[in-house]
C-alpha cells in the first residue's frame, strides 16, 4: 500500500503546486482552501500514510489499509472537486458531494487510527 500512496503523493504535490503558481500569477487566491487541501490531504498526508504503511508492513499490508486508501483516494478528488466546483460555479449539489466526500476522508481517518493501534508497535 506503501508504493501506492508514495506516487499518488506525488502527483498530488505536482497539482497542488501548479494550482500555487498559476493562483500567484493571477493574483487570484479563490481557489486557496484547494490548493491548500491538495498539498495537506494530497501531498502531505498521503506521503505519511506511504511512510508509516512502509515502515510497519503489518499495517500496510492489512485489510484496514486497503480500505483506507480506497476511502481516502475517493474522498480527496470528489471532496475537493466539489469545493473548487461550489465556488466557481456555486450550487448546492457540489456542496453535497464535498461533504459526502469528506466524510469518507474523516472515516478512512478513523480506520488508519485503528489500523494503527492495531498493528504499530515497537
Ligand atoms: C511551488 C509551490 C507553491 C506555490 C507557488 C504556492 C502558492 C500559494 C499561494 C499563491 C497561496 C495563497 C496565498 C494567499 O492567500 O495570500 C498559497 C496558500 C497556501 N499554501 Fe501554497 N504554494 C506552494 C506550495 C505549498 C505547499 C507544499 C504547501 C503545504 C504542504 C502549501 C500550503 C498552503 C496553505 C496551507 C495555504 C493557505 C495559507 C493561508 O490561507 O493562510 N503550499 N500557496
Amino acid at each position: 500500500m506503501s508504493i501506492r500512496f508514495f506516487r499518488i503523493a506525488a502527483v498530488y504535490f505536482v497539482i497542488a503546486i501548479i494550482l500555487g503558481i498559476i493562483m500567484g500569477i493571477a493574483h487570484d487566491f479563490t481557489l486557496t482552501s484547494v490548493h491548500a487541501h491538495l498539498n495537506l490531504l494530497g501531498w502531505v498526508s498521503m506521503a505519511l500514510f506511504g511512510m508509516i504503511y512502509h515502515f510497519y508492513p503489518e499495517a500496510g499490508n492489512s485489510k484496514l489499509a486497503s480500505t483506507h486508501f480506497w476511502l481516502h483516494n475517493i474522498g480527496v478528488p470528489v471532496m475537493q472537486g466539489g469545493i473548487a466546483l461550489s465556488i466557481l460555479i456555486g450550487g448546492v449539489i457540489f456542496t453535497v458531494f464535498a461533504i459526502i466526500a469528506s466524510l469518507l476522508v474523516v472515516l478512512g481517518g478513523i480506520l488508519f487510527m485503528v489500523n494503527v493501534f492495531k498493528h504499530v508497535k515497537a
